[in-house]
């Protein structure tokens, strides 16, 4: 068994975030998405890893490496253009030989890991296994038909969806997806769909098993989704205090501090994660926030936010809440009359003042 993680794309839907940074490389909870899906495949036992990437960006190899850190191999496939997830896999053909492989788009993550799905593959003998979510918008995703426990179609982002169901982006096959991807043509979007190729197979008679995931599951396509993502993950940290709390500080709940944070009268209340450096000075941070290394919160307020690394908030007299802020992004009080809000924002960005 090998792996496929795809970590190419454009990420339209999280712009401004990712016109300078790799989705995948966006932290939840401190530690960059694209990690979740390698640790899970590593923690199943494989070893052997290939990582789309688009082409010409050193990005993600410069960040993830060899694979040495969870001791399995990385090897990185270029992809053109994102041509859509067929043209993923198809990248993938001559890595993959005869060997069965997991597919796990590195902008999902799931709680328990992938063992019990690969398990369940293992067993039904299926030529290709879909893992399934009962989702409320199943119109953003690809969505089965499912008739007497078989899935019997499968639709890219239908209007009249045919299930309450998403096929996640955790997905096992063995070699016959690569005859199903080759075969199939491009979608009114321009995209050579996963969910044509899943068609293909059931057209030609192919196995499909699946399995629904019962825990939580999570696309990170939209802002709201890192949010809920990061809500989810600081849910089951551990408190570790590596920095330094003040006398006149109240840390409550799980709460992670790294080494070399300051937190000097403020209160901090978890699940929140404050990074390496970071200084938390007459301030408040509320339950489901991670603030990135080197940070510098004072007199101000944040809570349910993803704050990146470098960045300073400082006198801001409302609490900042469901907010992402980039790296080295600064919301400050402007000291200049009359009483202004000043704002030096980059493209596609959204502010919301009160
Ligand atoms: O998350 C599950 C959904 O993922 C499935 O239900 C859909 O059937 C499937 O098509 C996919 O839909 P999305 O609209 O969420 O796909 P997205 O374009 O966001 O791409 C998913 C991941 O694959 C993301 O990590 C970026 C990467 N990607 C995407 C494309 C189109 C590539 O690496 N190359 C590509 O060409």
């Amino acid at each position: 068994m090998k792996a496929l993680i795809a970590s190419g794309g454009r990420g339209t839907r999280l712009r401004p975030i990712t016109h300078t940074q790799n989705k995948h490389l966006i932290p939840i909870a401190n530690k960059p998405i694209l990690h979740y899906a390698i640790e899970a495949v590593a923690k199943a036992g494989i070893k052997e890893i290939a990582i789309v990437i688009n082409a010409g960006s050193s990005e993600v190899p410069d960040a993830i490496g060899n694979g040495d850190r969870w001791g399995v191999n990385i090897t990185y496939l270029q992809q053109e253009i994102p041509g859509g997830l067929a043209q993923v896999v198809g990248l993938a053909e001559k890595f993959m030989g005869n060997d069965e492989f997991i597919f796990y788009l590195g902008d999902n993550m799931v709680v328990g890991g992938v063992q019990s799905f690969l398990d369940a593959f293992k067993k039904s003998k299926c030529n290709c296994f879909l893992t399934l979510a009962k989702v409320k918008d199943p119109e953003r995703f690809g969505v089965p038909e499912i008739r007497d426990g078989r899935i019997v179609s499968v639709e890219e982002k239908p209007e009249k969806p045919k299930s309450n169901f998403a096929v996640s982006g955790i997905y096992i096959y063995d070699h016959h997806i690569f005859e199903a991807v080759k075969s199939i043509t491009q979608s009114a979007r321009g995209e050579l769909e996963i969910s044509d190729a899943h068609q293909y197979l059931i057209d030609k008679g192919y196995t499909i098993g699946y399995a629904e995931i019962t825990g939580w599951w999570k696309d990170t396509g939209k802002p709201a989704d890192l949010l809920e993502a990061n809500r989810l993950v600081l849910d089951n940290i551990e408190t570790s205090i590596a920095g330094e709390v003040d006398a006149h500080s109240v840390v409550s709940g799980k709460v992670r501090i790294e080494k070399g944070a300051r937190i000097t009268n403020s209160v901090v209340r978890g699940p929140a994660i404050i990074g390496e450096g970071c200084t938390i000075q007459d301030a408040y941070i509320g339950p489901f926030s991670s603030i990135g290394n080197n940070t510098t919160i004072i007199k101000s307020e944040v809570e349910y936010s993803i704050i990146l690394r470098d960045c300073k908030i400082h006198n801001v007299g409302i609490r900042l809440e469901s907010s992402i802020l980039g790296n080295d992004v600064e919301v400050v009080e402007g000291n200049g009359k009359p009483r202004v809000h000043r704002f030096m924002i980059g493209d596609q960005s959204r502010v919301e003042v009160v």
